[in-house]
């Protein structure tokens, strides 16, 4: 089958043959788990001979991987239509640091969106800067607008749409546009859409990273990054993360391949739920309003409604009024989402948001306390069951 026909194909088709090369598995159907630090040779000449080729995809030593990571990197790769190849990293974080670090040197300035995952702001606040590396804010809502804030000194323009405490949906075609124009790099932080929702590389993004924690483990139980580069960008990343020593366990990448397997239909089920649960949501008394993109009163709705192939499950409500202490009452009168960190997983997760606690160039401004969601896969009913009693200890604490 060619190329292009592949990629005409469903998401659920694509992510279940995606990166299983024969060659890797033996035939077997999951990529198997090839551990290795040392590689043996024959001899000295061998030895010298693989050392000076390109070691991409072949065995040479641990760090640089074994069939397991190129699977997954592969994988991820293909999935990605236009884009050159992927690179695997051991969280979304130090994805983003590599991504990072591969555009910038000392002196440069990077745009980056305001509404970003705040580790990805302490990373700019602190490494870059002591690097020499400033960082200017801008806000998510921007859009073309990006172009009168560029100077002499910037170099790359990176985005995070949605946002994942408040989901304002980026005009990344249009701050793309900017970007060619003048010659920046652009970085996506792609993690809420995965490239199922959002083909980053056909949209004209250099480099599109994952936190592959969430939905491409989708298991809550391995942490994993990816960065995937549009043609004439893999080499520099390459390199730069050979630098870092940045490697994968192959178990982890072997836990990432086997959750991609699943990975469009918890996408497909979690976006599905998470607009029942968003529609219900917006209807009860004490909830202001939904910050979902695929609802109409998230910022940058009609731009999702433009640039995205479906929703996922990750989203936020504001509270009508009450205080922390009434959103506390919320939450913890919650029994089936857990409270925690992350999401993407098969279950669902609760977290209070305090956005203006993330921001310094966009005020937020809202009627109350912001609860975010993860859907997970059970059934819709029952979280919704599980909401109405959670939102009864709002209304009591706020009385
Ligand atoms: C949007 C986004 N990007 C990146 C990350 C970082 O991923 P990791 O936790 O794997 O370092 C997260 C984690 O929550 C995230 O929400």
């Amino acid at each position: 089958m060619n190329e292009d026909a592949k990629r005409n194909m469903g998401n659920a088709t694509r992510v279940v043959a995606a990166g299983r090369r024969k060659e890797w598995t033996g035939g077997i159907v999951n990529p198997p788990v090839w551990r290795a630090s040392t590689i043996l040779y024959d001899n000295v000449a061998e030895m010298r001979a693989r050392g000076s080729a390109d070691t991409h995809h072949k065995l040479f030593y641990g760090r640089r991987g074994t069939p397991t990571q190129w699977s997954l990197a592969d994988a991820l790769t293909e999935l990605e239509p236009g884009a050159e190849a992927t690179f695997l990293y051991p969280s979304g974080v130090a994805a983003i640091a590599a991504a990072l670090l591969t555009v910038l040197a000392p002196g440069d300035e990077l745009l980056m969106v305001d509404s970003t995952y705040d580790p990805t702001r302490g990373l700019c606040d602190g490494l870059l800067a002591r690097m020499g590396i400033t960082t200017r804010y801008y806000d998510p809502m921007v859009g073309a607008g990006i172009a009168d804030l560029i100077g002499e000194r910037t170099r790359a323009i990176y985005m995070e749409s949605p946002g994942s405490l408040t989901f304002e949906v980026q005009d990344v075609p249009a701050i793309v546009a900017v970007a060619k124009a003048q010659g920046l790099v652009t970085l996506l932080d792609n993690t809420w859409a995965t490239p199922l929702l959002f083909p980053a590389m056909t949209r004209g993004i250099d480099y599109s990273i994952l936190a592959c924690t969430k939905y491409v483990v989708g298991h809550s139980d391995a942490m994993l990054g990816s960065v995937t580069a549009a043609p004439g960008k893999f080499d520099a990343l390459r390199q730069t993360s050979f630098q870092m020593g940045q490697c994968v366990s192959p178990d982890d990448a072997y836990l990432g391949s086997r959750g991609l397997r699943t990975m469009a239909l918890r996408l497909k089920e979690q976006g599905r739920s998470a607009l029942a649960i968003a529609g219900w949501l917006a209807q009860q008394p004490g909830v202001a309003r939904v910050l979902h993109p695929a609802v109409d009163t998230c910022p940058g709705h009609d731009l999702f409604e433009r640039d995205f192939k479906g929703a996922a499950g990750l989203f936020a409500f504001v509270l009508d009024g009450g205080k922390d202490a009434a959103r506390t009452a919320l939450i913890d009168g919650l029994d089936l989402f857990g409270i925690g960190y992350s999401w993407g997983g098969y279950e669902s997760l609760v977290v209070p948001v305090d956005p203006q606690r993330h921001r310094s160039v966009t005020d937020w401004q809202a009627e109350g306390p912001v609860v975010r969601l993860q859907i997970g896969i059970e059934d819709t009913e029952d979280l919704i069951a599980d909401l109405a009693r959670g939102l009864e200890q709002f209304r009591a604490a706020c009385r």
